[in-house]
């Protein structure tokens, strides 16, 4: 693809971001990951190229690029000012299209970090694109890998709301495409086909797993607790609780048919993600 413009990565080496950089390089565009330290293995295909959104002196990362793929750290709560320095760095290079990992109904939600970017990238004056996708199939595969894997338990506080999960390859390939098309000043609310129960999920995982997978649906407080008892800081869990209250009181459930209209094909469903991911929890 000699005429696609170079195209830069943030979030090289996460879930998202490590996905869309590997169908970039698949499909032959000029890429740049953009990790934070250099000794970072990337894909064969792409270039790496120091960055930090806390560090400007490696904004020079932008030069010559034309379309960014943007995503907020999950750490990062003050937008405006973790992010705000890049993208004004970013219009400052050149760049004239910034497609951004944001989050299903954050344009309904000024109290998100993901609203704020949206916001500093309207205001911007570069092309925007806002892929909002629902909660990734893949939180099942990460952060609750262990509770499923040593413990056959979805643990999560989530009652019996219904969840649109989105896989995040379906994701990827939304945020590619739109990397590779050029879109414009669109948002792209994702999510899968069909939205699970908790109970549901369990039960998907039974069935991939060949062994029971329980959903314990454990109190507010008892989820705080032992998240808190791991480790985990209190920000972090009480983001997740966040989510899953959200989810419990029905408010996840939304589906949309962005996903199969955009990849011209049914969203990948939550039995084939489970296949497909079995060894993580094996
Ligand atoms: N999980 C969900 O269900 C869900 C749903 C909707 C939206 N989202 C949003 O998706 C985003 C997370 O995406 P993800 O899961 O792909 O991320 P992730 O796997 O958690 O990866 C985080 C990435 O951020 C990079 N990073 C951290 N601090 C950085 C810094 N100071 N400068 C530059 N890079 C830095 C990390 O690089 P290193 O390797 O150097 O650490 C890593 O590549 C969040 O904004 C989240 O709110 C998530």
């Amino acid at each position: 693809m000699t005429n696609t413009p170079r195209i830069l990565v943030t979030g090289a080496t996460g879930n998202v971001g490590s996905a869309i950089l590997a169908l970039l390089v698949a499909a032959g565009a000029p890429v740049l990951a953009a990790v934070r330290s250099e000794d970072t293995k990337v894909p064969s295909g792409a270039k790496a190229v120091r960055f930090d959104f806390l560090d400007p002196g490696t904004f020079t990362a932008f030069q010559g690029v034309e379309r960014v793929f943007l995503m907020r750290p999950p750490a990062m709560g003050n937008a405006r000012r973790d992010l705000g320095p890049a993208i004004a760095a970013m219009k400052a290079a050149g760049v004239q299209q910034v497609v951004f990992l944001s989050l299903l109904g954050a344009e309904r939600n000024p109290v998100v970090p993901h609203r704020a970017v949206e916001q500093l990238l309207l205001e911007s004056g570069m092309d925007w694109v806002f892929l909002r996708p629902s909660f990734f199939m893949q939180n099942l595969s990460t952060t609750h890998r262990d509770d499923i894997k040593d413990r056959n338990d979805v643990f999560v506080p989530a009652g019996k709301g219904r969840t649109s999960f989105i896989d995040v390859r379906d994701l990827a390939a939304v945020g590619a495409k739109a990397l590779l098309e050029g879109h414009r000043n669109v948002a792209y609310p994702l999510t899968g086909d069909e939205a699970l129960s908790y109970a549901e999920v369990a039960h998907e995982l039974s069935l991939a797993l060949n062994r029971t997978i329980t959903y314990s649906d454990p109190s507010a407080l008892r989820f705080y607790r032992a998240w808190r008892e791991r480790g985990q800081p209190r920000a972090f869990v009480l983001v997740m609780l966040a989510i899953y209250t959200t989810a419990k009181l029905g408010l996840a459930a939304k589906i949309t048919d962005d996903t199969r209209r955009l990849l011209g094909r049914p969203a990948i469903t939550f039995r084939q993600f489970a296949q497909d991911e079995r060894q993580a929890w094996i």
